[in-house]
């Protein structure tokens, strides 16, 4: 890749027009390998830089992949009805990314209800949400589930055998199902229909009252994440998604 401005860097990550990245680069908001840099005609080599605006470290990236730790009371949609949008957690610049291909700024792979907690993956890269979204890839996603009645181990057997939900002849299964404690069920599902844990635990006569997103494929929701904190994917957290099958 060739050396590029850093007004240039800056826009392609979303910060806004040339002008305001340059104001920005300018009023020495922007360091680079820890040393604030105030020309914005500067060259680096983008490949592999970490810029930092405003105390946050930024990897340059053609493509943004980060998870959120999503808190209860908010919406995965840009336009929530309710509850303020999960995307309001999120430093502007993510959601202003130029346009990739359909995608402008990161989007949320598939949503969690207004009242689910826990790990939610937002990128730009509307391959890797195809794939992360598509069924027919079996990407395994751990809901920890609080249930209010106690679990029968003929509950458990019936989420791993199949149930029918209102809306599809075919009954739809866990692809693992586990009784962590009386109350405490961990379910993992290779699909994502609409309210799909509550529709599966209320099919087997049972009623969800709390839902947690623990993870996704072989990437762990990090204790250490805060909820409504958000997180840069790593190198190593990308290949557990491209390695997760069920
Ligand atoms: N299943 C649900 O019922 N709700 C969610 O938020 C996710 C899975």
């Amino acid at each position: 890749m060739k050396p590029l401005r850093l007004e240039d860097i800056l826009f392609s990550q979303g910060f806004g027009t040339r002008r305001v990245c340059a104001g920005l680069v300018q009023q020495g908001f922007v360091s680079v390998a820890g040393a604030v840099c105030d020309d914005p005609g500067e060259f680096f080599q983008p490949e592999g830089l970490t810029f930092t605006v405003q105390g946050v470290d930024w990897p340059f990236a053609e493509r943004a992949y980060l998870m959120l730790h999503k808190p209860a009371g908010t919406e995965c949609s840009q336009k929530p009805s309710t509850w303020p949008s999960i995307y309001t957690l999120l430093p502007a610049p993510l959601r202003t990314r130029p346009q990739k291909a359909a995608v402008q700024g990161v989007q949320a792979v598939g949503r969690l209800d207004q009242d689910t907690t826990g790990l939610l993956l937002l990128t730009d890269d509307g391959k890797f949400i195809h794939r992360m979204s598509s069924p027919k890839h079996h990407v395994p996603k751990v809901y920890e589930v609080t249930v209010k009645h106690e679990i029968t181990p003929d509950l458990v057997e019936r989420l791993l055998a199949g149930v029918v939900l209102d809306d599809d002849p075919k009954p739809v299964k866990a692809a693992a199902c586990e009784a962590v404690s009386p109350l405490h069920l961990r379910l993992t599902l290779t699909e994502g229909k609409y309210h799909q844990v509550k529709r599966m635990v209320a099919a087997v006569g049972n009623r969800v009252e709390g839902l947690h997103r623990s993870a996704i494929g072989g990437l762990v929701l990090p204790e250490d994440l805060a909820p409504s904190q958000w997180r840069w994917l790593s190198v190593a957290d990308l290949a557990l998604m491209s390695a997760s099958k069920a």
